[in-house]
């Protein structure tokens, strides 16, 4: 089968085959029934990786063009779903510029029963009642709150509550370097909009931070995989990368990594910001965990030994005690804050005043005590996790207990499919986000992230030893196909 592929465009090769092949079903060129290519010949015949033709079928599978069963192959489906009519006409040729981003296949999954996919905290363990009551205040004293825009770069009374809590942690700035943004994903994007375009490029960990992968990637910025140990990020490594390409901007999480879990020395972080010094360019430190150590708190953020507005700083406050209302800080400085503002007006005007005020005060005056007990549950919560692969976890699987952060980070033996593991999982109500989610481009990974922080105790408990269960008999039979095999 043949499919006109166009390498360095915007559009991934695993888009342009599954748009094509959709193209082929809907038209009817391709009857139902027929059956598809395997995996392995149509990557050898498109000469593309094996993944990029996995991808492709995955997302025919998920939008109902074709059905795929284990052993047998992809058949297109009997009844394809048609769009309604006048409508395929236009809008399937109509240009779009957006990647096709893999962080929303993640929350797509949202109905599982056993949601390890999802790095947040449960709601039990968040302080939702207490900022509840202070919203509520605001709602039925200050209703004006809902009457007015605010300030682009951010309510200036939470901008100074959030200069010392900065100020607490190492990083001592001025309020008006300060901007509150709606969730670190948007610093993220206006970074990306503001000074990524076509060609640039952009450093970053392997494996990182999905939603960071896919809007660098959206800009159609050249993203360079950094490979990584346990200090965190190989800078000696990108040393030599950056004199081969020059880097526009560096993309890090320093403290207890999404999805690996590792922290960046404080030696590492020194040569990282020399690097970024001396290429003249960014550093993105985005930094949602820091404050959910379990025994030793981590080293300085990067923003903290930044003198000369190399570092744009960005910390959420969704993890940590309310994901709803949207609200993280970013520290910058000098020409690249004002250049970040007003890409924050052009794109919402300011984040709600409501959800800012409603925060302040309990980051104000409760956060540091909540934040303390908070560490405790989580690092009961991880070693729970951690009794339960010990025991559970069949050989070949390897992993390393975190110091902080939400995430364990599993490496699982080669002879597990991960993507039919993931089906398999998902059908008994358990999900998982597969490694290859969190690496830029289309390699393979034999890890997955399991957070333990997103369900009530018994719940991860009963969730992760019937996942472990799964895995083991996975690994069994897959092991007894090969022994015959062999
Ligand atoms: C590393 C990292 N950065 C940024 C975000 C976005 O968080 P938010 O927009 O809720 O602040 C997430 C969310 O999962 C994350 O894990």
């Amino acid at each position: 089968m043949h499919i006109d592929l166009l390498r360095g465009t915007e559009v991934s090769l695993p888009q342009q085959i599954s748009g094509t092949l959709a193209q082929r079903i809907t038209s009817g060129l391709l009857s139902p029934g027929t059956r598809l290519p395997s995996v392995r010949t149509l990557a050898a015949s498109l000469a593309v990786s094996q993944m990029t033709v996995s991808k492709a079928y995955a997302e025919l599978e998920k939008r109902g063009h074709i059905v795929c069963s284990q052993g047998k192959g992809c058949f297109v489906a009997e009844e394809v779903k048609q769009p309604a009519e006048g409508m395929a006409s236009w809008q399937d040729g109509y240009d779009d510029y957006l990647p096709r981003a893999q962080l929303w296949r993640n929350f797509d999954s949202l109905k599982v029963q056993y949601p390890f996919h999802l790095a947040s905290i449960h709601h039990e363990l968040l302080p939702l009642a207490d900022i509840g009551r202070i919203m509520a205040k605001l709602v039925t004293e200050h209703p004006e709150l809902m009457g007015t825009y605010g300030n682009f770069q951010g309510d200036l009374e939470l901008r100074e509550v959030m200069r010392a809590h900065l100020l607490d942690r190492g990083i001592p700035l001025h309020s008006s370097e300060l901007m509150i943004t709606s969730g670190t994903q948007q610093g993220i994007d206006l970074v990306a909009r503001t000074f990524v375009g076509p060609g640039d490029t952009v450093y970053m960990e392997s494996p990182s931070y999905t939603g960071a992968i896919d809007v660098f990637a959206g800009r159609g910025a050249e993203i360079i995989a950094v490979p990584t140990d346990s200090e965190g990020m190989r800078v000696d490594v990108l040393t030599r990368m950056c004199d081969r390409r020059k880097p526009k901007l560096i993309y890090t999480l320093p403290t207890f990594q999404n999805p690996s879990g590792v922290t960046l020395s404080m030696a590492r972080r020194q040569r990282l910001l020399e690097l970024a010094r001396s290429y003249r360019c960014l550093i993105v430190e985005d930094d949602p965990f820091s404050d959910l150590y379990f025994r030793q708190a981590p080293p300085l953020p990067i923003k903290a030994l930044d003198r000369e507005g190399h570092v744009v700083y960005m910390k959420s406050f969704s993890k940590v005690i309310a994901p709803g209302c949207r609200i993280a800080c970013v520290a910058a400085s000098g020409d690249i804050l004002s250049r970040l503002i007003a890409a924050k007006s052009a794109s919402d005007l300011g984040s709600p005043l409501l959800t800012q005020r409603a925060v302040l005060p309990f980051i104000a005056r409760r956060y540091d005590a909540y934040a303390a007990k908070l560490r405790i549950s989580l690092r009961e919560r991880m070693e729970k996790a951690a009794q339960l692969l010990k025991q559970y976890a069949p050989p070949g699987v390897e992993w390393a207990p975190p110091e902080g952060g939400l995430n364990l980070w599993l490496k699982l033996p080669a002879a597990i499919n991960i993507r039919e593991l993931h089906g398999l999982a998902e059908r008994e109500g358990v999900s998982f986000l597969p490694g290859e989610v969190c690496q830029a481009g289309d390699q393979a990974s034999p890890y997955i992230r399991l957070c333990y922080s997103q369900m009530p105790e018994a719940e991860m408990v009963q969730g992760l030893t019937q996942f472990l269960q799964l895995l083991a008999r996975q690994l069994g039979s897959s092991n007894r196909t090969n022994d015959s095999a062999s």
